[in-house]
């Protein structure tokens, strides 16, 4: 039957629900245009093993070509007889060229073909995840930039901790999301080789130099084994962790924007183009964007977990089972690119409330280690240090004072040790002054880290 890639050995006409149950489901068939890479690829194997003409050959590559135009077109549509993208192919160059169209099936398998497809289809997912994942990086770093003076309270157990400057917390999510795009460069190497030749399992006795036919299509080698060729597919969920640890980095930076933009908080208001309303509450303004980035991290995470779950007990070499693999792939690429280019306008246009932050910064007592270092660093054992300045905390709180309110006779009725020098370390300045060293919050810090991040990034980037 037309679109069929099998038959001959069958007695009896297949059942519509094993057709329906085979069938690629419609999204599957966007690797039309990589389908006719590998197929074009393929023809010059043959023309090399003899089974096709140098014009034969270029006949298909058009035929291919002018396919790929009209499919994307919509002048042509896969059929209900097409099981998947390989025989709605085959379909159409046979009815294009007759016998011709027949010809390219030799020495290869859909195996083979799929494998082929999808590492290609990989490689420009990653790609342009990466990129997309840069110019957030880009946002970021320029707003962390813009921030590299404006103190804000640091936390940990989003309890105040010690005073930051609000550009070091940015910056902090530029280097999760730069190993991001690090590792889908990454991503991108494994799916660097060529499974064409191996066909179905055994490899294919008609191949002459797959490497020249990996070469041609942008591979930069070949699958070393053809049963781990067409069984493997560590490079789609290794495809997968990258995208889903990008995902989750995200919610997490995501997170913060929900909290900082809160009455509460008052740290940061999103602009109105990247904000939502409430159907009933006229007063809303709501982070939808940060919420459904938030939200997808999840859907990404479950698709790892449903790729390694095919996998996991999945013997060699090729096994149906293996078709979900797009699937997920397709998922986490299309929702990537509509959640990065979201987040980005997010972070690019909020607006930062500096003096709410700086505010914030001492509230809770966040200078209490200025004072628990210096008594430190005249030799007071730190174990010491640590429970005078914890009484000297108890004290103010008690006392309904701030730290920066607490008076030199006070705080030498707790430890006569402690000296107006001791007092003056207690500014925000001062704390964020001493930790200038590398990796500190130090405002010094900012245009060192954002040299770091742009380094890494055209290293991955290119
Ligand atoms: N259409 C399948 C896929 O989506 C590939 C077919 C592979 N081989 C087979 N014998 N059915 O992955």
């Amino acid at each position: 039957a037309a679109g069929k890639l099998w038959g001959g050995r069958f007695a009896s006409r297949t059942d519509p629900a094993l057709e329906d149950l085979s069938r690629s489901p419609r999204d599957y068939f966007r690797m039309v245009p990589y389908d006719a890479i590998g197929s074009k690829a393929h023809a010059g194997e043959l023309v090399r093993k003899g089974l096709l003409t140098a014009g034969e050959r270029e006949v298909i590559e058009s035929t291919l070509d002018e396919i790929v135009a009209d499919h994307l077109n919509g002048d042509i549509v896969p059929s209900p007889g097409d099981e998947d993208v390989h025989g709605y192919l085959e379909r159409i160059l046979v009815e294009r060229l007759g016998p011709l169209g027949g010809k390219l099936r030799a020495g290869r398998s859909r195996n083979d073909q799929t494998a082929n497809e999808l590492r290609l289809y990989l490689r420009d997912a990653a790609r342009s995840v990466a990129h997309d994942t840069g110019r957030l990086v880009e946002v970021l770093v320029a707003r962390a930039v813009e921030a590299k003076d404006v103190v804000a309270p640091g936390f940990t157990h989003l309890q105040p901790a010690q005073p930051i400057v609000f550009g070091h917390q940015l910056m902090a999510h530029a280097f999760a999301l730069t190993r991001d795009v690090t590792r889908l460069q990454h991503a991108w190497e494994s799916s660097s080789l060529s499974p064409l030749g191996a066909a179905a399992l055994a490899g294919s006795s008609l191949s002459v130099d797959p490497l020249a036919a990996a070469r041609e299509q942008g591979f930069t080698g070949i699958s070393e084994n053809s049963i781990d060729a067409v069984s493997s597919r560590d490079h789609v969920a290794e495809f997968l962790f990258a995208t889903a640890m990008l995902a989750t980095d995200i919610s997490r930076l995501c997170e913060e924007f929900c909290l900082w933009s809160t009455i509460q908080f008052g740290w940061i208001k999103l602009d109105d183009a990247f904000s939502t309303g409430s159907s009933i509450m006229p007063q809303k303004k709501n982070p939808d964007i940060a919420e459904l980035a938030r939200g997808k991290a999840s859907r990404l995470n479950a698709n790892l977990a449903g790729m390694l779950g095919v996998l996991k007990g999945l013997p060699f070499a090729y096994n149906r089972d293996l078709s979900e693999d797009k699937r997920f792939a397709f998922d986490s690429a299309d929702t990537l690119a509509l959640v990065l280019p979201a987040v980005a306008g997010m972070v690019r246009t909020f607006k930062i409330n500096a003096e709410a932050m700086e505010r914030q910064a001492t509230v809770g007592f966040t200078l209490a280690t200025e004072l628990a270092d210096w008594l430190a660093e005249q030799g007071v054992p730190f174990s010491e240090a640590h429970d005078v300045t914890g009484q000297v905390v108890k004290h103010c709180e008690m006392n309904s004072i701030t730290l920066g309110q607490l008076t030199l006779q006070a705080a030498r009725e707790i430890d006569a040790r402690i000296s107006s020098d001791a007092l003056a370390r207690l500014t925000v300045e001062s704390a964020l002054a001493r930790r200038n060293g590398p990796g500190g919050t130090s405002p010094s810090n900012i245009d060192v880290q954002r040299r770091q991040v742009e380094a890494k990034l055209s290293e991955a980037l290119g």
